[in-house]
């Protein structure tokens, strides 16, 4: 997939765009808004800090992001189509029956509509089984979830494709069995939300007051785990029975308003803005928007340390990224010059106390700069799990310059010798103005997949290794490798 055409860059459209671009993917956006562009852009601003914060793989180069005039010209050229225009039906239906004829016979369409039902959307294309519903959360460049669903004419093929789509920028769609308003996620939210407004209308809690009963308790398990998976857990060891048994009677009182709907009147509303602009203490959109993806970002990354739910989905991607940006043998690189095959920003949440790179993240740099060099001699992922892989069994670190939050880096890589099982290499950590910020000398050791013993390279990616250190042999020896340390 090169290019998607987006139909609506507002709050969901622009976060689609950032999403793509920052995947690699070229835009074509249309939006009738002359303000479009800038809201966009600032969109993609956040989009970026964000996305850098959150992931460790290098980011893929930026895709084209172009403005175009009419929904055709977005969709004319494109591989797939997201529509997020305002939530209005007669709009949403002739917009995609407009970009439906422009488009190419295969391209699948998907809308973002929180509820209409796609059945409805489809009935103006003139080819209607190419669209599907692919409802999104926002921020659409965070949140893994997109909900799928197909109506009575979408064809199985449309669904299946909007869903790979979706995984290959790292999201995670749930492809819904049944078509229904408001799909799942909706049906979720706003039976929270209606109850919310109700306990505002009776005076019982205001919106902060709300919105801390949610995020001081169970508003940190939703992110684990949802609500079923921890009902069984407090259920104890007799297990989601006895959890239905003990508070299941409750649902019979009811505790909750959840069919009838506070009516919005002009005071309700006016309380509603009132409590929610003291609560968000003068901080404009983006300011909350920022605080929001922080927030988001560690999270998402502590779930991601323990292997588990949205943070796996962050981590599935990550390891996508590195195997696409890393050079491979079939990469064309000039090996008469130590080799640059890793290259990086450093996010802030790397430095120290002391407002520079914490010394453990220097090696993680230098350490993805080693995986990236064993991708370039031949070990993918069929090598490391068949074969094996080199492990690092000595090193010798040099800290040279000081590195900031935000600071490009890149690691050259000279290889000093190679046999069978070893491979010794010379790394320089350097800064955009080409000074080296550190060095590394590292031993590594092939170890076989199955014994987890040292063991020799297999001959393909041996050859590899041998061309490389033969044309680095011509290079002169850094002064200080094979250097020891003392007083
Ligand atoms: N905001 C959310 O949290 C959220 C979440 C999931 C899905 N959605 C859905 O995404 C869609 C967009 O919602 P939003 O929140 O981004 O709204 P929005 O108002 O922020 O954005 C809508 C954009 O569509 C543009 N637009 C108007 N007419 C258009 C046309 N004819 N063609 C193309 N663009 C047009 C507007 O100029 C605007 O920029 C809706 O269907 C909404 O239900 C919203």
């Amino acid at each position: 997939m090169r290019t998607v055409g987006l139909l609506g860059g507002g709050v969901i459209g622009g976060g689609w765009a950032a999403r793509f671009l920052l995947n690699g993917i070229d835009v074509r956006l249309f939006d009738p808004d002359p303000e479009a562009e800038r809201k966009v852009s600032e969109v993609l601003a956040n989009a970026r800090r964000a996305t850098r914060r959150l992931m460790l793989a290098p980011q893929p180069e930026e895709g084209r992001l172009t403005f175009v005039a009419a929904p055709e010209e977005a969709a004319e050229g494109a591989d797939f189509v997201q529509e997020s225009a305002p939530e209005r039906e007669e709009l949403k239906r002739s917009l995609l029956a407009a970009a439906d004829r422009a488009a190419a016979p295969g391209v699948v369409f998907a809308s973002s509509t929180s509820g209409i039902r796609p059945t409805l959307l489809q009935a103006d294309m003139a080819r209607p089984e190419r669209l599907c519903v692919g409802h999104p959360f926002n921020p659409v460049y965070l949140l893994p979830l997109v909900e799928v669903v197909g109506g009575d004419r979408t064809s199985a093929e449309t669904c299946e494709r909007a869903a790979a789509v979706y995984r290959e920028i790292g999201m995670r769609p749930l492809v819904l069995r049944t078509e229904i308003d408001g799909f799942v996620a909706d049906r979720l939210l706003e039976a929270m939300w209606r109850e919310a407004l109700w306990m505002v209308a009776d005076g019982i809690a205001t919106t902060e007051e709300i919105d801390d009963a949610m995020r001081f308790g169970a508003g940190l398990r939703f992110a684990c785990m949802g609500s079923f998976l921890i009902y069984r857990i407090a259920g104890g060891e007799a297990g989601m029975r006895h959890f239905m048994a003990q508070f299941g009677p409750a649902l019979q009182w009811p505790w909750s308003r959840l069919t009838d709907v506070p009516e919005l009147t002009e005071e309700l509303l006016d309380r509603l803005a009132a409590q929610s602009d003291e609560q968000a203490a003068g901080m404009s959109i983006r300011e909350l928007e920022r605080l929001r993806d922080d927030c988001l970002v560690a999270v998402l990354q502590g779930l991601r340390s323990r292997g588990y739910g949205a943070g796996e989905v962050v981590a599935e991607h990550e390891r996508a990224l590195l195997t696409r940006v890393h050079p491979t043998p079939a990469t064309a690189i000039d090996e008469s010059a130590p080799v640059v095959l890793h290259a990086t920003v450093i996010p802030a949440e790397w430095t120290d106390y002391n407002g520079h790179l914490h010394e453990s993240r220097y090696l993680q740099v230098l350490g993805d700069a080693s995986d990236a060099l064993f991708r370039y001699v031949g070990i993918d992922e069929a090598y490391l799990a068949d074969a094996g892989n080199y492990f690092t069994v000595e090193t010798h670190l040099r800290f040279r310059a000081e590195l900031a939050a935000g600071d490009p880096v890149s690691v050259a890589i000279h290889v000093l010798a190679a046999d069978e099982k070893r491979l010794h290499a010379w790394l320089e950590l350097r800064r955009a103005d080409g000074e080296v910020a550190a060095t590394a000398e590292h031993m590594y050791l092939h170890v076989d997949a199955a014994t987890r013993r040292s063991g020799p390279v297999r001959a393909d990616v041996l050859a590899n290794v041998r061309r490389l250190a033969g044309a680095h042999a011509e290079l002169p020896r850094p002064a200080a490798a094979g250097a020891t340390i003392g007083i």
